[in-house]
């Protein structure tokens, strides 16, 4: 081979390498390139090995342009190498980009048991008058659910709650949250304001306004010089933030044997306005609690001394105040876990 096809051949390598790295889309297939031509078998080596058979001055001036194209060559890689390494940190940013402009994944939101919400909505509006929410044990003595509410054993008031009773003697599912006021009685001094709300259970038929278990809400103030126009003003304020400033209510005469004198405590009904309709037995009004002044006897047992200190209690149904809220017409509903109905609230 002569200089001159010598010369031309580099060119055309030179070409055709640099064409093959701008080609390669890939590291593995640059470094293939890389390999074929500046490779220790390369294609520039190979042609290189061709500068034995040039006359001895020509040998340097093919070297020199043999230098070139490996540098051009070596120029090129680095090049699109760099090009190759910033395509894929490129490809890789975007893959990993997180779009904070698109919404949000929705999660499945549930919401709170009518009759919990109701409870709650109790214990906010007795919560702007000082009273503070307690809880006692759904599984009582005989003593705080009955005796220390004035009710001796085989009395006939007993009447008043079918009961059930558990194996272990003495101990009952309370059938009202009353017993909660012997607690707090004998666990707090005066001035108490207390809310007790729970489940009470009775030995009750099934039907669509009785169950067997059931939500109460007892209220108990205690202080000295507490009167029973307390009692009115507090239940009025309550009824009206409950169901609406213009609803009439009305105190009648009750019976309880832990409340002297007892009252039962009534709105307008809610779903006639008073003309009577089924829903109020057609007397125009719904009982929602019982209530009354705290029996001496009972403040006794409380631990609290009768002479200095007196007290109202009262004890709603959330049941019934959650049924006139929504409009519900079964109270079994609410213990049936039916998502159809419980979603709805
Ligand atoms: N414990 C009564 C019941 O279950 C309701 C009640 C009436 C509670 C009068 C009271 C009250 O605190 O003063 O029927």
């Amino acid at each position: 081979m002569d200089l001159e096809t010598l010369s031309a051949r580099l060119a055309e390598l030179q070409a055709a390498g640099l064409e093959a790295i701008a080609s390669a889309t890939d590291p593995a297939s640059l470094e293939a390139v890389q390999v074929a031509y500046l490779g220790r078998r390369g294609e520039l080596k190979t042609l290189l090995g061709g500068i034995g058979g040039l006359p001895a001055e020509d040998r340097p001036r093919v070297g020199a342009i043999g230098n070139r194209v490996r540098e051009a060559l070596e120029a090129a890689l680095q090049g699109r190498q760099a090009e190759l390494d910033s395509a894929a940190l490129e490809a890789r940013l975007a893959h990993e980009a997180v779009d904070v402009t698109l919404p949000g994944r929705p999660f499945r939101r549930g919401s709170l048991h009518p009759l919990i919400e109701t409870n709650r909505e109790i214990a906010r509006i007795f919560g702007q008058f000082g009273f503070v929410v307690y809880e006692g044990p759904e599984v009582e003595t005989d003593v705080r659910n009955f005796q220390a509410l004035n009710i001796p054993p085989d009395h006939p008031a007993r009447d008043l709650w079918d009961t059930l009773y558990t194996d272990v003697p003495g101990h009952l599912l309370r059938t009202h949250t009353s017993p909660g006021q012997i607690h707090v009685m004998q666990q707090t001094a005066p001035p108490i304001r207390a809310l007790l709300p729970g489940r009470c259970f009775r030995y009750e038929a099934v039907d669509a306004s009785h169950g067997f278990e059931f939500f109460q809400v007892e209220g108990l103030m205690v202080d000295e010089g507490t009167t029973m126009a307390d009692l009115r003003g507090l239940l009025d304020a309550f009824a009206h933030a409950m169901f609406g400033r213009a609803r009439p209510t009305r105190f009648r005469p009750g019976y309880y044997p832990f409340t002297e004198p007892s009252v039962a405590f009534d709105v307008q009904c809610v779903v006639c306005d008073g003309a009577g309709c089924p829903s109020c037995k057609r007397t125009g009004w719904m009982t929602i609690l019982g209530a009354g002044m705290v029996h001496p006897v009972v403040l006794r047992n409380g631990g609290l001394d009768p002479e200095r200190y007196q007290g109202f209690a009262f004890g709603l149904g959330t049941d019934r105040i959650a049924i006139l809220r929504y409009g519900i017409n079964d109270i079994r509903m609410f213990l049936e876990n039916d998502l159809r109905f419980l979603e709805q609230f």
